[in-house]
């Protein structure tokens, strides 16, 4: 890797990640801070904090022929996709066909995020557990199935169900409702396009209500074999002890308490393994980053969804504790080289808090002046701790303005989560915007708060 200059000196590889939010800030921080080689790094997007440690490209993510030419003119080494949209949008077939190196999967392999109904009947012809389900190719025939009382307990309307659109919809688009009332507004929500985008939800999805704890199990995958990261939970809905409307997600944890190592292994015999597996057998191995949403039911781990890329905010919190070259994973992902590498982590926790804007997941303002980001990026010789950037720009003047709803993740890790969390909440003291709303509960899950904290 680095090839060597007549001089002598190794010359700089060049990467390139794609998009603009917390997630695609983690990742450029953290191939920087883990590289074995030099490495020029640039983002297309990117965002105020990401133009910090990269050269950030004007060049939407739906402009495929406009990456391509970019990636080849300035000899792009490796191209690494953070959103879903660009996958299933077949990024990866387009950077393959123009003999580009890309890491995630192609657009076959992102149907496994890009419809629910295609990840459910995978899921139900491999084998792997997950809530039962129906899939309705019209409201008429979602309410169908809701009446006819296979969901929630026979002869009950008062049981909980859930509602699904079938496209990506930027997680807008799943409702556990409360009762069949409840579920029928759902169908009817998303069908008439009040709550998910165009045809997100021309098929419907009516699943059993799982219930248990939550947990988001990533992965690095070559096509063959596999690479585990530390397992993480999340906080989705905006308000403390979860309340308010979901959102993308106000926090995130990794720490030992997260799974216990018997629980993991399980997940990875009946879910990691015959995924992995059962792409292969169906055409489309999976390359990139899968990320696996469960439900710890009471019969055992539940697949809830997958997801083909890093989340956000859990990667945050977990390349935080990357060891490993992320590059060098990156790399072997590419190659088909996993299994040469070892891929380590720290034996820390970690903990990211995300700051939102007033008003988010519903209408925010932007461009407001946000205070304290200066003092803190000073001590940034402090490797514990760091603020990813999500949604901000730079003004005229070169301070940072609020540019999204999510606009900043404080990100430590610690010997323990509480050490962890207690470096994030002193460092969210320092910042401050006009409007500006986190969670004060995070890493506290209601069923455990008094052991994780
Ligand atoms: P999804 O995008 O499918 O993961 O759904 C988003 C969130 O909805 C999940 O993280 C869960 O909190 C919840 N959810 C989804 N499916 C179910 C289910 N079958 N039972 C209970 N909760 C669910
Ligand atoms: N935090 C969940 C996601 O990235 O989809």
């Amino acid at each position: 890797m680095g090839s060597l200059t007549a001089g002598g000196h190794k010359q700089a590889m060049r990467a390139l990640v794609i998009g603009s939010g917390g997630r695609e800030h983690a990742i450029l921080w953290a191939l920087k801070r883990t590289s074995r080689v030099p490495l020029e790094l640039y983002c297309a997007p990117g965002n105020g904090g990401i133009s910090q440690l990269a050269e950030c490209v004007p060049i939407s993510i739906g402009d495929h022929a406009s990456l391509i030419e970019f990636a080849r003119t300035r000899d792009i080494e490796l191209t690494i996709v953070g959103p879903e949209g660009p996958l299933a949008d077949g990024l990866v077939d387009d950077f393959d066909r123009a003999g580009l190196k890309i890491v995630g999967p192609n657009r076959a392999a992102s149907r496994l995020e890009s419809s629910k109904a295609f990840a459910k009947d995978f899921m139900r012809r491999h084998g792997i557990p997950t809530a039962d389900y129906s899939v309705a190719h019209s409201a008429a025939e979602a309410l169908s199935v809701l009446r006819g009382g296979r969901f929630g307990s026979p002869g009950s309307p008062e049981s909980p169900v859930v509602v699904k659109a079938d496209g990506l919809a930027a997680g807008k688009g799943v409702v556990v409702a409360g009762s069949r009332g409840e579920a029928e507004r759902a169908v009817e929500d998303l069908s008439s396009g009040a709550l998910v985008p165009g045809d997100a939800a021309k098929q419907i999805l009516i699943e059993e209500a799982l219930e248990g704890r939550e947990v988001s199990v990533l992965l690095f995958a070559d096509g063959r074999h596999y690479a585990l990261m530390p397992p993480a939970r999340d906080h989705k809905r905006v308000g403390e002890d979860d309340t308010g409307p979901n959102t993308g997600g106000m926090g995130a944890v990794t720490d030992a308490s997260v799974l216990d190592k018997e629980t993991l292994d399980r997940i990875v015999r009946e879910v990691i393994e015959p995924t992995l597996e059962g792409a292969r057998l169906e055409g489309f191995p999976f390359r990139g980053v899968l990320f696996v949403g469960l439900m710890l039911t009471a019969a055992g781990p539940k697949v809830l969804e997958y997801n083909v890329r890093f989340g956000d905010p859990e990667t945050q919190a977990i390349l935080v504790r990357l060891e490993s070259d992320l590059f060098g994973i990156f790399q072997t992902i590419v190659d088909g080289t996993l299994r040469s590498i070892s891929v380590e982590w720290s034996r820390h926790s970690s903990a990211c808090v995300v700051l939102a804007s007033g008003g988010y997941p519903g209408d925010y303002s932007t461009g407001v002046s946000i205070e304290g980001l200066e003092d803190i990026a000073a001590n940034d010789n402090e490797p514990r701790l760091h603020v990813f950037h999500a949604g901000t720009s730079i003004s005229d003047g070169g301070g940072f303005l609020t540019a999204g709803g999510r606009v900043l993740g404080v990100t430590a890790t610690g010997e323990t989560l509480k050490n962890a969390l207690d470096d994030c909440y002193r460092t969210v003291k320092e910042i401050a915007w006009d409007g500006m709303q986190y969670r004060r509960d995070i890493g506290q899950f209601k069923e455990s708060k008094e052991k994780v904290v």
